[in-house]
């Protein structure tokens, strides 16, 4: 097993006992450990075959510091819309580039073919002929892996599938050799591969493993059927963190194993891309948020904190209570040894981080730290709502901690 960072580091917790004396206003933000982070993906990087690249999928965080700490440990990233190309484009202007995701604008693929990516996804028949149309009438050839919704066979389902079921993701099978055709006839569309990300979540290595292999050998069978190699394939990302049971990560070094100890019948020679997401940022991201009220109402009691789920929409995206960590401010605590249901400010019930928390000192002035905040934290909350102020981005390398405005 490789260590994880399900707590936050102590750099981080140094930090936040920094600013809590010097703060004029209650704490609320995200605190990024970079060196922790390099720390993780070189680990990552380390155990990955040697036929393996990996992407990072940048929905998951897309912050300036974030992306360059990782374009020296990643073979480049992928993007799901024009916004984070024209961002990647902006921030690692050498990238490379895989760019997927459905619905793609005639603009957007114009703008991935001048200068020309790595790779484009293709998420559907049309979208593919639209490539071929931009491709041609701007006389550049375009490099493409297909996206494919192959049907499911061996590996656990998690609650996040996107293969094997009716979805907006990629090419049916049925209509796999109409795309081929497609393909073998235009001189604009280069063939690179095949790309698949069929779930997220996943916490169990082998499952995983498992539901990857049944998909390599269903390639092979539709290579053999249909007369075609793809020699790159894309195998998503989906590696799944566990935020409620930290002993239950996906087991990265033996999913890594299994990669190499793949049966050529089975691999072929040809070589895998991944493009991880929450696996990647998810452990180097901590939000804090310093306790503004403490109430009780019929019998429970309340911490009501700076921020909320309009900053960190992760626990009631995933329904799930996030673990939280306090670090204490000086004063004597108003409650001990109490159950508490983290909020936010936000005047909605749902406006809730975690339920039930067993705490065993606590007042107001003192901070929550809700570690595993990497990865779809800031980039998938709902911001504006109410008006409240954004929290504080903070970045902290080699001991240096800098802010900066995402
Ligand atoms: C096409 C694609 N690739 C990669 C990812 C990253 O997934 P994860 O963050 O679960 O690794 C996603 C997430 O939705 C995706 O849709």
């Amino acid at each position: 097993m490789m260590p994880l960072h399900t707590t936050p580091t102590p750099t981080i917790i140094r930090h936040v006992r920094h600013k809590m004396h010097k703060r004029s206003e209650p704490i609320c933000a995200y605190f990024y450990d970079l060196d922790a982070l390099a720390g993780h993906v070189q680990a990552m990087r380390h155990a990955l075959p040697l036929f393996c690249e990996l992407f990072y999928a940048v929905k998951a965080n897309a912050a300036p510091p974030l992306l360059h700490v990782l374009a020296s440990l990643c073979d480049g990233f992928e993007v799901a819309s024009g916004g984070e190309l024209a961002h990647i484009r902006r921030y690692q202007p050498q990238a490379r580039l895989l760019f997927g995701g459905p619905g793609k604008l005639e603009s957007e693929l114009e703008a991935a073919l001048f200068p020309p990516i790595e790779a484009l996804h293709v998420e559907s028949l049309h979208e593919l002929e639209l490539i071929h149309d931009i491709a041609e009438k701007k006389q550049c050839v375009a490099p493409i892996m297909v996206r494919l919704n192959l049907p499911r066979g061996d590996g656990a389902a998690t609650r996040l599938v996107m293969s094997g079921t009716p979805s907006a993701f990629g090419i049916d099978e049925a209509h796999f050799e109409q795309a081929l055709t497609v393909i073998r006839n235009s001189k604009w569309l280069s063939f690179k591969g095949l790309h698949l990300h069929a779930q997220s979540h996943q916490c169990d290595a082998a499952e995983h493993g498992a539901m990857l292999r049944g998909f390599l050998r269903h390639i092979n069978e539709l290579e053999d059927c249909l007369s075609f190699h793809a020699p790159i394939i894309n195998l998503g990302g989906g590696m799944g963190v566990a935020y409620q049971e930290p002993h239950h990560h996906f087991d990265w070094p033996s999913f890594c194993q299994m990669l190499q100890n793949l049966p050529n019948t089975e691999r072929r020679e040809r070589h895998f891309r991944f493009e991880v997401g929450r696996f990647m940022t998810a452990f180097c991201g901590v939000y804090a948020m310093e306790v503004i009220d403490l109430k009780q109402s019929y019998g429970e009691w309340f911490a009501i904190a700076r921020g909320g789920t309009h900053h960190f929409r992760l626990p009631s995206a995933q329904a799930h209570s996030h673990p939280i960590h306090v670090v204490r401010a000086s004063r004597p605590p108003d409650i001990t040894h109490q159950q508490v249901t983290v909020t936010g400010q936000l005047c909605t019930p749902k406006d809730v981080l975690a339920r039930h928390v067993p705490i065993e000192a606590l007042a107001p002035g003192d901070v929550f730290l809700l570690p595993m905040a990497g990865a779809y934290g800031w980039s998938i909350s709902h911001h504006d709502f109410l008006m409240h102020p954004p929290p504080h981005h903070y970045f902290i390398q080699k001991d240096r901690i800098w802010e900066e405005k995402i």
